[in-house]
């Protein structure tokens, strides 16, 4: 069996989200955002090392890793996700990982079937992203229609081999960001397999997400 991390990226601001406090620490149910997501990761897959990417002001992490008895490296992110990132995969250097899958602490909805399709793409691919169809139809703003079939929307958790995910991020200069870490992995020229991506893995990101959340945690058992 490969040994296998977990980076969660919770250093942001939750800006979009609005309110006093940065989402990954609003309540849902009772809980932080946070600990939802970290409680159903632990469920969904068997970690062999966690590691949670927070705020330089963060004082709350502690108590939710106790809450969930869960020991977790502690890193400090950075000013965008890309350093965060960076930050988490450097911070794994000596823990002999052989793959590393990277997650949003913004989406608490992961499920095991999502994680299995992502640990079955690493057997044969350095790299492997959930991805979904899009319904809508597409425009440019000019009006033009764009063909919607060869166009995927793209969630976390993003799965590694991790010494070249490693590679791949040090070789990105210091001061750059990418939308996502398979972007950071295809400028580095590795393959990237799509997996089957879940509608329930949405990422909060406004507001009304989490009255959304907040309903699907009343209404539905949310382990796949
Ligand atoms: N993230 C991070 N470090 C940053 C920016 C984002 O670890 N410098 C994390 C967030 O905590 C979140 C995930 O990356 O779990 C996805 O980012 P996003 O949804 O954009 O969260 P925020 O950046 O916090 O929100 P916003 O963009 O609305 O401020
Ligand atoms: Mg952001």
């Amino acid at each position: 069996m490969p040994r296998t991390a977990l980076i969660l990226v919770a250093a942001g601001k939750g800006e979009r989200a609005g309110g006093d406090i940065p989402k990954q620490y609003r309540l849902l149910s009772g809980k932080p955002l946070l600990h939802h997501t970290l409680f159903n990761l632990q469920k969904a897959y068997n970690f062999d090392v966690f590691c949670v990417v927070i705020r330089p002001d963060d004082k709350n992490i502690r108590s939710v890793l106790a809450d969930l008895c869960l020991d977790a490296k502690i890193i400090t992110g950075g000013q965008t996700r890309t350093e965060s990132v960076r930050n988490g995969l450097r911070a794994l250097e000596n823990s002999k990982v052989d793959h590393v899958y990277i997650h949003d602490a913004a989406r608490p909805f992961v499920s095991r079937k999502l994680l299995s399709g992502l640990a079955k793409a690493l057997l044969s691919s350095p790299a492997a992203a959930p991805v979904l169809p899009i319904s809508d139809a597409l425009k440019t703003l000019s009006g033009e229609a764009v063909d919607r079939e060869g166009l995927r929307r793209v969630q976390t958790p993003q799965a590694f081999h991790y010494s070249e995910i490693l590679q791949a991020f040090n070789a990105l200069p210091t001061d750059e960001s990418r939308a996502d870490d398979i972007a950071v992995a295809q400028e580095k020229g590795l393959a990237i397999t799509l997996t089957q991506g879940d509608e329930r893995n949405f990422k909060l990101t406004y507001p009304a997400d989490f009255a959304k959340a907040e309903q699907m945690m009343q209404t539905d058992s949310y382990i796949a």
